[in-house]
């Protein structure tokens, strides 16, 4: 029970009048800096916009923790479509609409007809005549782009087999808390260098200025399309794009990642995975090899440990992994109030 002392002659509904002024205010005042836009890779976003993004994050977060409520999605409407699993995305649309007002519906491909008795462009327009917005998580690239065409509401990449751009958001939050300044730092990616986690990563560095490296077998060095979209990003930025099976190329490494060596739907490659990446496990010689006493470890999750990070590295000082987990709300309520 909450007692509020009145000031003399001061009523309870003047109390209550200021309450909703406050919260017409905040929705008054609050201008979505890209409305109507889609997030679907970060190919098309510059520095500048990331910037913003980011610190909108920043913003959200301290919000978050002094406890603040915010009512910026009230009246509004998201799909999260989920073809794939997820624990902190979908946690992370979910709680972070609800909580400022809005209404996220769930939907599996059990629940939806997305690709099946429907294509994806019909789903797209049915969807986009009833919500604010739509987050897609799923296998292929070109669902999350047809949404966009042909939904005319923002669309949100939540993860693809080709990208994940909310997460390397998250990333780059993380890397900033830790380190200040992002320019000029070193990100050394070590495993499975072709999947969508290594993919945006090398976007996000590229643009923002950070040097990349990845450390992988030849196997499952990053396909050359990312490199050459990458490449003239990383020129102007000034940032290093480097790609080695030696391990030195994780010398003066600020931060080690890694990622599960089988991604969702490559479960059947197990195997010979885990003979090609044993040798690039995230572990304590590894961690030593960046010759930097303060290096950080990084990790999307979730994790297999034992797999590609060994669990004393895991669970060591050195690694940042709730922080980026915490972030990925932080990063997806920014770019949900940036674009809806
Ligand atoms: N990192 C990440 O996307 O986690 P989930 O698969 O749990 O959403
Ligand atoms: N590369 C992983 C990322 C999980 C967040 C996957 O696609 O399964």
């Amino acid at each position: 029970m909450t007692l509020i002392f009145l000031p003399p002659g001061q009523h309870i509904r003047s109390i209550y009048r200021e309450m909703k002024n406050n919260y017409y205010r905040s929705m008054e005042t609050f201008k979505a800096p890209f409305k109507g836009r889609s997030l679907l890779n970060w190919i098309d976003w510059t520095p500048s916009e990331i910037e913003t993004l980011l610190n909108l994050a920043f913003q959200v977060k301290a919000e978050a923790h002094r406890g603040e409520i915010h009512q910026r999605f009230l009246g509004k409407t998201i799909a999260l479509i989920f073809e794939k699993r997820s624990t902190r995305t979908r946690s992370s649309f979910e709680t972070a609409f609800g909580e400022e007002g809005g209404h996220p519906v769930f939907m599996s491909t059990n629940d939806i007809q997305l690709g099946g008795k429907e294509s994806v462009k019909d789903t797209a327009r049915v969807l986009g005549r009833m919500f604010s917005a739509i987050e897609f998580r799923g296998f292929k690239q070109e669902h999350v782009e047809q949404l966009a065409e042909f939904s005319g509401i923002p669309v949100i990449n939540g993860l693809t087999d080709d990208f994940h751009p909310t997460q390397a958001l998250a990333d780059i939050m993380t890397l900033k808390e830790s380190f200040e300044e992002l320019k000029g730092l070193h990100l050394a990616y070590c495993g499975d260098g072709r999947n969508n986690v290594a993919r945006s990563l090398m976007l996000i560095c590229a643009k923002m200025g950070i040097d990349f490296s990845v450390y992988s077998p030849k196997e499952l060095f990053p396909h050359k399309d990312i490199i050459e979209i990458c490449k003239p990003f990383a020129e102007i930025s000034r940032a290093k794009i480097q790609i080695s099976d030696k391990i030195d190329v994780v010398k003066g490494a600020d931060a080690l990642y890694t990622d599960v060596w089988v991604s969702m739907g490559e479960e059947n490659l197990k195997e010979q995975r885990i003979k090609l990446l044993s040798p690039f496990q995230i572990n304590a010689d590894l961690m030593n090899a960046t010759g930097k006493p303060n290096t950080i470890f990084m990790h999307c999750l979730p994790a297999v440990k034992g797999q590609e990070v060994t669990e004393d590295v895991f669970e060591s000082t050195a690694s940042r992994v709730w922080d980026e987990a915490e972030n990925r709300k932080h990063t997806i309520k920014a770019i949900m109030l940036g674009l809806i």
